[in-house]
């Protein structure tokens, strides 16, 4: 989490600094800062805290007049260390204001460090563990080593995943960068006399689609003209900057009031987007391209292992359920903040498929980590290309769905579940698992994705009524059932993050076992109802609900009059083959929790406590 910037050439600093920060803005919006080397050799630090607009209050009293300087680094805060204040807010200087810095990141020797440099005469102002960093580094130039030796300092003192940059008064034109583990990426970039630094790339691009990656366990050296990079024994690293060809990312809302709800209403484009050039649907053929290439065998593995955290371990749980089905392989969804940290029995036979829309996830990258170390093959199911995941695994999908601003996602989700899906048709075709008539329907509902959800999408104005309802409710219940466990968990999720009501996704089986005891008046519940194999089971479990006093909204691709008649509720979504119907039954789930929170007043874009990425433990 956090976003991290940092400009230094021949112009002035702001604009860059606050452009940039504003791209970064997904990172975290607690707070916002940024320190400028003025002409005069001096640190000119300025923040706003405790505001969800921190950078927009930073641009209006940012002036390029008022804070001359050519060299600046800016920070986007999620809060680890200390409340949500200004005081907090990052960039942090030593108490002579000699460095500054800017951390991603968090030091987990936090206590030790402080007790330390507070007996060196060191005293602090913020509460957080990044303050430490700019004193230790001011110690160390304090004992005669310049800039770059006492950042590389740093791998000495603080234990944990920390990517940190810093600047220093002794040191006026240049910006020094580290990467110690996990915590998120530092890319460079340089173009017409100027380098520039940050968390990701999208945040170059308006300026510069020259760049290069800063690894694990290295440094960086950055000027208005030249770059280099050095491993921690101090040895210089050749790597070039590479030309990238991604779009530059759209941060406008166009029509829309909310990213929320553009990113919504571009399923349609980007589920297309997933199967083109992917799904020959006159040939009847799924071809990965990316897996042609590597050495993914599916005959090779017995066993198949999904991850993912938050939304994308719900789509693994869905993942999980597809590729048993289709290949006849064992296969399982596993939380990677858990899969961490346990020493499970797989072997080079096991095959992991990490799923990480950003490619950052801290917990994600962890996981696959672990199983590379087990020599397990590793493909990783993506959004942007480059990113931390796909390099560090044997292969990448990308899903296309295109940058996902809003930190609830949205299409990034259902693009991965149609992937997910074509990469089980792919491997069951090209095995033989998989007969010509199941391959013919199901390559006919997936050309069929984006026209229903563009149907849905019509009856938002019916889902915004119920959502007036459901607004008045403090907790909920997402009920499904098989295929669509993953669908309930998803619902519960989308509502929680963005709408702050309590809601719970169940299998509806588990009812009786417990969960029965909360039904009431007070505990309406959503129910996930397909016209399939279970669809009776589930009336069951509606009559028993109602007879307990709880409402009913049923979300079903059924048109039976029994099941209209049963709900207090229901949003009827287009019949498709079994299988899609959980990337059919998430867009009414999306909409609701969207115009709940609208509804609540709450901006859905930036929900409390939240960051897009999770570059922490
Ligand atoms: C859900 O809306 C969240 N944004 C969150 O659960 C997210 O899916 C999770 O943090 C994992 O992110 P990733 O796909 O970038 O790894």
């Amino acid at each position: 989490m956090c976003g991290i910037y940092g400009y230094v050439g021949d112009q002035q600093a702001v604009d860059f600094l606050i452009d940039g920060l504003r791209r970064l803005e997904y990172r975290g919006y607690d707070s916002a800062g940024v320190a400028i080397m003025r002409p005069n050799r001096s640190i000119n630090v300025v923040k706003r805290g405790k505001h969800k607009s921190s950078i927009k209050l930073l641009s209006k009293v940012l002036t390029n007049s008022e804070n001359p300087g050519s060299l600046g680094i800016g920070h986007t805060r999620w809060a680890t260390h200390g409340a949500i204040s200004e005081v907090n807010a990052h960039p942090h200087t030593d108490p002579e204001n000699n460095v500054a810095i800017v951390h991603n990141g968090i030091v987990e020797n936090y206590l030790e460090i402080r007790s330390d440099l507070k007996s060196k005469g060191f005293n602090f102002v913020s509460e957080t563990d990044s303050e430490l960093i700019a004193c230790l580094i001011a110690h160390e130039i304090k004992q005669g080593k310049n800039l770059f030796e006492s950042v590389m300092n740093l791998k000495n003192c603080i234990r944990g995943n920390s990517s940190v940059i810093a600047v220093s008064v002794n040191n006026p034109k240049e910006i020094i960068g580290i990467r110690l583990g996990n915590a998120g990426g530092i890319v460079i970039g340089l173009e017409n006399n100027s380098g520039y630094v940050s968390s990701d790339v999208s945040a170059l691009l308006p300026n510069t689609n020259k760049i290069t990656y800063v690894e694990n366990g290295e440094l960086v050296r950055l000027s208005s003209s030249s770059y280099s990079i050095y491993d921690f024994s101090g040895k210089k690293i050749n790597r070039d900057l590479q030309k990238i060809e991604i779009d530059d990312y759209d941060i406008d809302k166009g029509n829309f009031k909310h990213h929320m709800i553009k990113e919504i209403y571009e399923q349609p484009h980007a589920i297309q987007s997933s199967f083109s050039g992917r799904v020959n649907f006159h040939s009847r053929v799924v071809d990965f391209e990316e897996l042609t290439e590597s050495t993914i065998n599916i005959k090779n593995f017995n066993r198949i292992v999904l991850t993912g955290m938050g939304t994308s371990l719900n789509s693994a749980i869905y993942g999980a359920q597809i590729f048993e089905k289709m290949l006849g392989v064992q296969s399982s969804a596993e939380n990677s903040s858990e899969l961490r940290y346990r020493d499970p029995v797989f072997d080079e036979k096991t095959l992991l498929i990490a799923i990480t829309q950003s490619g950052e996830t801290a917990d994600t990258l962890s996981a696959i980590g672990h199983f590379k170390k087990k020599s397990c093959s590793v493909i990783s199911v993506i959004e942007t290309l480059g990113t931390q995941a796909s390099r560090i695994s044997d292969c990448t999908i990308s899903i296309r769905a295109g940058k996902e601003v809003g930190v609830a996602a949205t299409k990034t989700l259902t693009s991965t579940m149609s992937t997910l899906f074509q990469l089980a048709l792919y491997f069951a075709s090209t095995h033989n698992k998989s007969s010509s008539e199941f391959l013919h329907n199901a390559l006919n509902d997936i050309s069929l994705l984006p026209s229903v959800i563009s149907k849905i999408l019509d009856s938002e104005g019916h889902i915004k009524r119920l959502a007036e309802n459901i607004s008045h409710s403090s907790n909920l219940l997402y009920l499904g059932r098989g295929i669509n466990i993953a669908t309930a968990l998803e619902g519960a999720l989308k509502m929680k993050e963005v709408a702050y009501i309590h809601a719970e996704g169940y299998a509806a089986g588990e009812m009786k076992h417990g969960v029965n005891a909360l039904l009431g008046p007070d505990m309406p519940t959503v129910m996930i109802v397909p016209d399939d194999h279970l669809y009776e089971k589930n009336l069951g479990t509606i009559n028993e609900v109602k007879a307990r006093g709880s409402r009913t909204l049923i979300i079903t691709d059924s048109e039976a009059e029994e099941i209209k008649e049963l709900a207090d509720d229901i949003i009827v979504v287009p019949r498709i083959n079994n299988e899609l119907s959980p990337i059919i039954f998430m867009i009414p789930l999306q909409l609701l929790a969207y115009h709940t929170a609208c509804q609540l007043g709450l901006d859905p874009d930036r929900p409390r406590n939240l960051a897009k990425t999770v570059t922490v433990e």
